[in-house]
């Protein structure tokens, strides 16, 4: 029988795009997510791409009792869940210096209530949505994952709380596994052009701005910064295409189901691109024009961040394989196809329970 997985935040961005590659290669997921800052209309493309059909729960991770109708759901229809991926949480680092308790609430009271759930039900795997965020300011670049944790901001913060929660959890020694992705900069799209980033409000990042200018929906690209130690003075960053960090998790399920205790590994491509380089990649790939202007650095930002890949792809057998030709190219087929995202097309959790 397939495996069956349990995934929260499943209708998210890196979550839609993980459940395609979890089908494609025979596994069973199960979707919670209580639909905060996504919506139905993603599991249906979901479902549309792979040809399956997706059981969703609309609950929240920090509800017990959300949790307990998902896990007993499984046990009554057959097998429990052979393993968790936990992608559900907040993932604004300004909003997150705004509302702190709201955050840890979430990421860590969420990861907690989880937790405690998959013990009820006896799940002993999980694989969880870290962020390279949890290293700070580079003592040394590239990181590597032996380098200090010490976040800046209180998103950073429930990550890495919740990495040593989870630390603790699986070294009981009772056969649990936590495996965490410190995930770089996801961008780019499913190459069908049917998911793909959906911000909700103003866009925080760079390339889902980059794409909105180019749609027409922004006059300009703010730079924040060109006086950066860097190529050409704009910010340097790891952007990793988006299908390959849903295939990552393909590997880190397999990797859990076969060791114990405690790993983290750093999903990038090793690779940094500055501000100006990735505008300048989308144009020439997309031949969409994007206007920029120079503004004051964005406080707290750091210079270049880039991932050391060796041992996701020792231990993971996992390395990125797209360009970031792919992921421009990608990003504005589903950017230019959906240019208001989801929403146009979005039946409400509410019309899809009844
Ligand atoms: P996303 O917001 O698109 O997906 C998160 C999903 O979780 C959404 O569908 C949301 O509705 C759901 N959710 C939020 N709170 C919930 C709750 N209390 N109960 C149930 N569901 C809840 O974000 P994403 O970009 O897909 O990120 C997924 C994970 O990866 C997050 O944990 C995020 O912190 C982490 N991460 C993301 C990035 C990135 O750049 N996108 C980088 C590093 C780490
Ligand atoms: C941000 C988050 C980080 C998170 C990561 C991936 C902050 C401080 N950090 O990091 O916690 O893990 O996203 O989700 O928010 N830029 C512009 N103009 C823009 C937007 C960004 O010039 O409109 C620049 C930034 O200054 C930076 C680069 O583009 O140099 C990338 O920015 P962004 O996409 O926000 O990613 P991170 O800064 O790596």
């Amino acid at each position: 029988m397939n495996k069956r997985l349990l995934v929260t935040g499943g209708a998210g961005y890196i979550g839609t795009h993980t459940l395609v590659e979890l089908i494609e290669n025979g596994f069973s997921p199960v979707v919670l997510d209580n639909f905060s800052n996504s919506c139905p209309e993603s599991i249906r493309r979901v479902e549309e791409i792979t040809g399956s059909k997706i059981e969703v729960f609309e609950g929240d991770i920090c509800s017990s009792s959300d949790l307990a109708a998902v896990f007993d759901h499984a046990k009554a229809t057959g097998e429990i869940f052979d393993a968790v991926i936990h992608f559900a949480g907040l993932k604004a680092v300004g909003e997150s210096v705004a509302q702190p308790l709201r955050y840890y609430e979430t990421n860590v009271g969420g990861t907690l209530a989880l937790l405690k759930a998959m013990d009820t039900y006896g799940v002993r795997n999980i694989v969880f949505s870290s962020s390279a965020t949890v290293y700070g300011v580079p003592i040394r670049l590239p990181y590597d994952e032996g380098h200090p944790i010490s976040p800046t901001n209180p998103y950073g913060w429930t990550k890495a709380i919740s990495e040593r929660v989870l630390e603790d959890w699986a070294n009981t020694g009772e056969g649990r596994s936590a495996v965490c992705l410190r995930y770089f900069n996801p961008i780019g799209a499913h190459p069908s052009g049917r998911i793909g980033e959906d911000p909700r409000d103003t866009p925080n990042n760079l390339f889902p701005f980059i794409t909105q200018v180019a749609v027409g929906k922004r006059p300009f690209l703010s730079v924040f910064g060109n006086d950066y130690d860097t190529v050409d003075g704009t910010g340097v960053r790891d952007y990793v295409h988006v299908v390959d960090l849903a295939c990552g998790h393909v590997k880190a399920v397999e990797f859990g189901f076969t060791s114990e205790g405690f790993s983290a590994f750093n999903l990038g491509t090793g690779k940094g691109t500055s501000v100006l380089e990735l505008k300048h990649a989308f144009e020439q790939a997309t031949q969409a024009a994007v206007r920029h202007e120079f503004k004051a650095r964005r406080p707290g930002d750091i210079a270049a961040a880039f991932a050391s890949v060796q041992l996701a792809e020792q231990s993971l057998g996992w390395r990125a394989k797209k360009s970031i030709d792919d992921m421009c190219i990608d990003g504005w087929r589903w950017q230019s196809s959906n240019p208001d995202g989801y929403t146009a097309f979005a039946e409400s959790a509410d019309q899809r329970n009844t």
